[in-house]
């Protein structure tokens, strides 16, 4: 089943490309910048990666991006994820930044782009592998923010395929940001947003009904809301899941338990994706591999799951036929 995992050409949807950042990368950069960090060894940080929930990890996840302060950084960064990516067999990768927790530490959206634009030149022409870009809003931070990073970021609006709503979502529905996905409709760029990971079922109806996306990240809680599954399945909405990082965040106690069963049983679009593969425990065919572990899932279903991720890309025709 290994093999046939990684040879099967996977797409991941729902990356944090700053939660790829490995131990080992994160004190080189240290080193690079003469960044002070609170721990002694990359055996220290992998201890400390012991979460609660998702605040506990958020707190690691903003501390362990105070690395990143040059463009090359950021091209560092990305790369190391998109090689071990290619390794797995993983052939597109749609990546979420997050601007504003880079603005706050004085590092201007030009470096962070110039960096990760340059890795996704790399990556196509080293490794073939084609990627996506999606501008998360920190949804913890005021809307007013928000929408001056989506302002400020008008020179790169053509080479956004996407914006994203993530970090702490209770306490912070998408209803707080109406204008602001309102405002990217108008420029023409697509939405999708992390819904219904910690957050409620409601906040998934908001992020549909309120900010028009075409995905919904996480999304695992629709299950408490009958309705919600049936509205989702009929519109074929697609929900990116994380099982291991629904794992890690104690979203559910064991994988056994996920419920990823129910939500193919319920006849939803569903992929699976790493969302911070440093911080739970690997990347995209380590998800697979757990997947298969924990569900016992055919070829089949890893063939349908494989199969919903590219057919819901943020790519051309042409690319989407050259992928599969
Ligand atoms: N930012 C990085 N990873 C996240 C997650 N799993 N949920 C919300 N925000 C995040
Ligand atoms: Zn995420």
């Amino acid at each position: 089943m290994r093999d046939f995992l990684k040879r099967l050409p996977k797409a991941e949807l729902h990356l944090h490309i700053e939660g790829s950042l490995e131990p080992e990368l994160m004190f080189a950069l240290a080193e690079r910048n003469g960044v002070a960090l609170p721990y002694a060894s990359v055996e220290e940080v992998r201890a400390a990666y012991d979460f609660q929930d998702l605040q506990s990890f958020l707190n690691l996840y903003y501390q362990g991006m105070g690395v990143l302060r040059t463009a090359e950084d950021f091209h560092d960064l990305a790369m190391d994820y998109f090689r071990r990516a290619h390794a797995e067999g993983v052939v597109h990768v749609e990546m979420h930044f997050d601007p504003q927790a880079h603005l706050v530490r004085g590092i201007e959206l030009p470096v962070v782009m110039e960096g990760l634009s340059l890795a996704r030149r790399h990556a196509e022409r080293e490794l073939g592998l084609s990627t996506a870009l999606i501008m998360a809003f920190l949804r913890d931070r005021n809307a007013a923010e928000a929408m001056a990073v989506l302002e400020q970021a008008a020179p790169y609006w053509e080479m956004l395929d996407a914006v994203g709503l993530d970090s702490a979502e209770r306490g912070n529905p998408p209803a707080k940001f109406v204008e602001v996905f309102e405002r990217a409709a108008r420029l023409g760029i697509p939405r999708v947003a992390h819904a219904g990971e910690e957050g409620p079922p409601e906040y998934i109806r908001e992020a549909l009904d309120l900010l028009d996306v075409c995905r919904i990240d996480h999304g695992v809680r629709c299950l408490e809301d009958p309705e919600l599954v049936t509205r989702l399945r009929d519109e074929g909405m697609v929900l990116t899941v994380c099982p291991l990082s629904n794992v890690r965040l104690r979203v559910v106690e064991r994988l056994a338990d996920h419920p990823l069963p129910q939500l193919l049983e319920a006849g939803l679009r569903v992929t699976l994706n790493s969302d911070d593969p440093a911080y739970f425990g690997g990347g995209l065919l380590t998800n697979y591999l757990a997947c298969h572990e924990a569900f016992g899932w055919s070829e089949e279903i890893f063939i349908q799951l494989a199969g919903t991720a590219i057919e819901s890309a943020f790519v051309s025709d042409r690319r989407r036929l050259a992928l599969r």
